[in-house]
């Protein structure tokens, strides 16, 4: 094992990567950037796995007619964007069953006030926290059963998910505590990129950007071709000072400072970089070099996306694979949860 991939307080876990996205529709350059483009990295370091997490999707109302399409399509950008179905694991939550089924053992141990402390809830439901499913309420556990299932040590996720990954690891701990079974879960590592891992929405740099803002100017979607790439970021909101010379300066100008963290995570080089280089410039002569870079870095993967999801079968086929390769690692794990909480038939 490569020493330096070691999870630290989890040595004896070989490494293991996991991590998924949710098949909503619109999927978009923050879930590239912020996600995805680290996967294909990641792949290359350790074990890796990669899910569509459905199970997650239904806990806000998706359309029955719809679901299994959006599935293929975050598939298929996994694929288009590198990640190999030989070396990874690439498959779909729902038709691996530990996951429900470990997530209902974890909901035994994870405490109600710990979940009442996740601000992704309270957020998305707002006012309305009597109205949603119990199931967005559990959200967290579901995706702590995702890590767990697999033993996975290193988590990449946007910066969004890090409570979610720190109630992933309590509940680890917590298992492993009330069932006398130390070391059994390890504690999962957050991967967080540095640049970029929040991409904002094009037209209001202080909101996300969300597969479900109904304006289509707000993001850029993977499945956008060259044209309408370049005509969203010429079109993102600015404003009326020049290109800033000192990246304190973005602080203050959050839509500049996304159009920057965009050209910095596509360039693969740091916001100071960018800053240094279009300095005192206006956005005349920023905007079309930042089309241009997005156009030649993401119109190959959604070119090929859109090769993938005219091949539906392919797909599938992966995705079956992926499905029995992911049991195979499960099943194990899910037979030695149950053993050490005593069900019948393990004593
Ligand atoms: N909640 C994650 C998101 O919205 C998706 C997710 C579900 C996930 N299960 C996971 C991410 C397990 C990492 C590991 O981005």
């Amino acid at each position: 094992m490569n020493e330096t991939l070691a999870n630290k307080e989890s040595p004896q876990h070989s490494p293991r990567v996991f991590s998924g996205v949710q098949p909503t529709a619109n999927i978009h350059l923050g879930n590239y950037l912020g996600a995805i483009k680290r996967f294909v990295s990641v792949q290359h370091e350790m074990e890796s796995l990669f899910c569509v997490v459905d199970l997650h999707a239904i806990t806000m109302p998706q359309d029955p007619k719809k679901l299994a399409a959006q599935t293929r399509e975050i598939a298929a950008a996994y694929l288009a964007a590198g990640i190999d179905p030989e070396k990874s694991i690439i498959f779909v939550q729902s038709s691996v069953s530990a996951h429900a089924e470990l997530a209902w053992l974890l909901n035994c141990v994870a405490r109600m006030g710990w979940l009442e402390r996740m601000t992704q809830f309270k957020d998305k439901s707002g006012e309305n926290s009597e109205r949603m499913s119990v199931g967005l309420f559990d959200y967290p556990v579901l995706m702590a059963a995702d890590i767990l299932a697999y033993k996975a040590t290193h988590v990449p996720v946007g910066d969004d998910q890090k409570q979610h990954l720190e109630l992933a690891r309590d509940i680890a701990q917590r298992f492993n505590s009330d069932f006398k079974a130390k070391g059994f879960f390890p504690q999962p590592e957050p991967l967080i990129g540095a640049e970029a891992s929040r991409i904002m929405n094009l037209q209001d740099g202080t909101k996300k950007m969300s597969k479900s803002d109904a304006a289509e100017n707000s993001r850029i979607n993977l499945t956008d071709d060259a044209e309408q790439i370049s005509k969203k970021l010429k079109r993102a909101k600015t404003d009326l000072f020049p290109m800033p010379d000192d990246v304190a300066e973005l602080k203050a100008r959050p839509e500049v400072d996304n159009l920057i963290g965009i050209y910095a995570a596509l360039a693969e080089i740091t916001k100071e970089a960018v800053v240094k280089e279009f300095a005192g410039l206006g956005f005349g002569a920023f905007k079309p070099k930042l089309a241009d870079l997005a156009v030649d870095k993401l119109s190959p993967i959604s070119a090929e996306m859109r090769k993938f999801m005219a091949d539906p079968t392919q797909i599938d086929k992966i995705l079956e694979k992926g499905a029995i390769r992911a049991r195979e690692i499960a099943m194990p794990i899910l037979q030695e949860t149950k053993n050490l909480i005593g069900f019948w038939g393990a004593d």
